[in-house]
């Protein structure tokens, strides 16, 4: 039995634009909006040509001193002037509106830029009325920082501002001081904004940070980590405690609430939340009680899970059987924090893992220059932007890698800017490029589209219930998708030898709908055959 949906953010293929990266169009080295205008029609012109996404999520855009490229906000209602100006936001909502796209955009509520005029009010003085908009503490008893939280970013969690004699807390850099969100005119702030852009036509949010809202409110020092973070992947000294007490406190469901009570203020639109949190429990808990919270809690643990057909089956399943009824799953499985998937897998892999991003049961959210199986830049030392790699050397953090420019074309720059790129193109962009790729019937952007228009017209794909299937080989995860009126059988060969499976107990005939190598094997449910890397999409009939 299907289950009922009818939701856009349910159905559809999210696509996350890193907007520095995407394309300039004012030639000053740096993605905008103009760009993104200009490219709509490559993520969807309502044919099988286009890739076919449904929905993009642009990431930070607003005004910004640029020290964490945009998630340091000094003003959350305006458009920083690299990026464009409200009218070019405007017309890129009524654009992609036009194609049938969904406008997502990045919320940074937790911290504000340190030049944010609400910080820069808040740190004057001890009795400016902002005081409490942010949190301020007195030194500990013999000094030093009040209590032993670690930023994320590196050092301790609190800045002292010698003028006043308190430290302030940021959870990432100190040029991102956090927000108090137990004060209610923080909130009711944060609801104009959010208010200030669904008017202008967002269909809906992706809320960076959302766990980060709320600390203890007794700050308390958090115990030493007694193991490894779950996981997740190493964040270097910020491992060294349990983050009992500096997220996810229990009373942030409330807050989330009253986000969502804003989203639904408006008619369909969508709350998304970047829940970097890999204890499922933890992370269920955002869907809401009564499912009054995140529609779509970002699942980030797949992001981590070591690429073994076995691992992914039980990260699948654990996460199915811990969704409350009714709750919608989704699954990410790269972002602009992480190394690309090319680079993770391996190229031949990434074609497998594109088939099961995009054919398990939940909305799926595609990574800017997946498509193209783009791979990790090396950046040259003198080069490097990211200030997490900088801050906290030797952990592999640095996100420059997975940040470069599209490559559009094998012209000069790729096609992205006519000036100076602010991060370097990678050494194989022309044969990388969406022009090199777009009439090549093999290429991962052909594989990319035929999975999305596939997904689209399929009620099993886009809604049916998902079964994982026992007694396949060891390197192969095999599931089946199916709705009222369609059956879809999923296999993948997350190795490089052949495999052979028997599945003549699902039936006796089967259609090839596609083939990660984008081919026309014959193929028999009782005498299956996968190739080294190869990820097959069939229909039983
Ligand atoms: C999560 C975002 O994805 C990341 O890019 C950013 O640096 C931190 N939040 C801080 O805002």
């Amino acid at each position: 039995m299907s289950l009922p949906i009818d939701n856009w953010w349910q159905y559809g293929v999210i696509y996350q634009i890193y907007p520095r990266s995407f394309q300039d169009a004012n030639g000053d080295g740096i993605g905008d909006l103009e760009g993104i205008i200009a490219r709509l029609d490559h993520l969807n012109d309502g044919t099988p040509a286009s890739l076919g996404v449904d929905v993009i999520w642009i990431c930070p855009f607003y005004p910004s001193p640029m020290v964490d490229f945009g998630y340091d906000v000094v003003d959350y209602t305006d458009i920083d002037p690299m990026f464009g100006d409200l009218a070019t936001f405007d017309r890129l909502v009524e654009e992609a509106h036009r194609r049938d796209v969904r406008v997502v955009i990045d919320f940074v509520p937790s911290h504000s830029s340190d030049q944010h005029p609400w910080f820069v009010e808040s740190r004057s003085s001890r009795d400016n009325p902002r005081r409490d908009w942010y949190l301020w503490h007195d030194p500990a008893p013999g000094g030093g920082p009040p209590n032993n939280w670690l930023a994320v970013f590196g050092g301790p969690a609190w800045e002292l501002d010698e003028r006043t004699g308190q430290y302030y807390l940021h959870s990432f850099l100190k040029e991102q001081p956090d927000l108090n969100w137990r004060n209610p005119e923080v909130v009711e702030a944060m609801h104009e904004v959010m208010r200030f852009w669904l008017d202008r036509g967002v269909d809906g949010f992706r809320i960076d940070a959302v766990h980060y809202l709320l600390k203890d409110a007794l700050w308390r020092d958090n115990p030493p980590a007694t193991e490894p973070p779950e996981g997740g992947k190493s964040f270097g000294p910020f491992d060294q405690f349990e983050h009992l007490y500096d997220l996810d406190q229990p009373d942030v469901h409330g807050v989330v609430r009253g986000l969502r009570q804003v989203v639904d203020e408006y008619p369909g639109r969508v709350a998304i939340g970047e829940t970097y949190l890999f204890d499922l429990e933890q992370l269920i808990r955002y869907y809401g009680s009564e499912l009054d919270g995140l529609h779509l809690p970002l699942n980030i643990r797949t992001l981590h899970v070591p690429w073994e057909a076995a691992a992914f089956r039980t990260s699948v399943d654990e996460y199915e059987a811990a969704l409350p009824h009714g709750a919608w799953p989704n699954y990410v499985l790269g972002s602009h924090d992480e190394h690309r998937v090319a680079s993770r897998f391996g190229p031949d892999q990434a074609h497998v893992a594109a088939m099961l991003l995009l054919t398990l049961r939940g909305t799926p959210t595609i990574y800017y220059g997946e498509e193209l199986g783009m791979l990790d830049v090396d950046i040259p030392p003198e080069l490097i932007q990211d200030p997490f790699g900088v801050q906290v050397p030797g952990f592999d953090l640095g996100r420059d890698p997975c940040r470069t420019p599209m490559p559009w074309d094998e012209g000069p720059n790729a096609g992205f800017t006519s000036g100076s790129p602010w991060l370097p193109l990678g050494p194989d962009y022309p044969e990388r490029s969406v022009a090199a790729q777009r009439d090549d019937p093999a290429s991962t952007f052909s594989l990319y589209r035929r999975l999305i228009w596939t997904r689209k017209e399929s009620p099993a794909l886009h809604k049916g219930t998902y079964t994982p299937l026992d007694g396949v080989p060891e390197t192969c995860f095999a599931y089946l998708r199916q709705s009222d009126d369609q059956r879809m059988l999923v296999a993948l060969n997350f190795g490089d030898a052949p495999l052979n499976l028997s599945l003549g107990e699902l039936g006796e005939e089967v259609q090839l709908r596609l083939s990660t190598y984008l081919d026309q094997p014959s193929v028999a449910l009782d005498a299956m055959r996968l190739r080294p890397n190869e990820g097959l999409l069939l229909e039983l009939v």
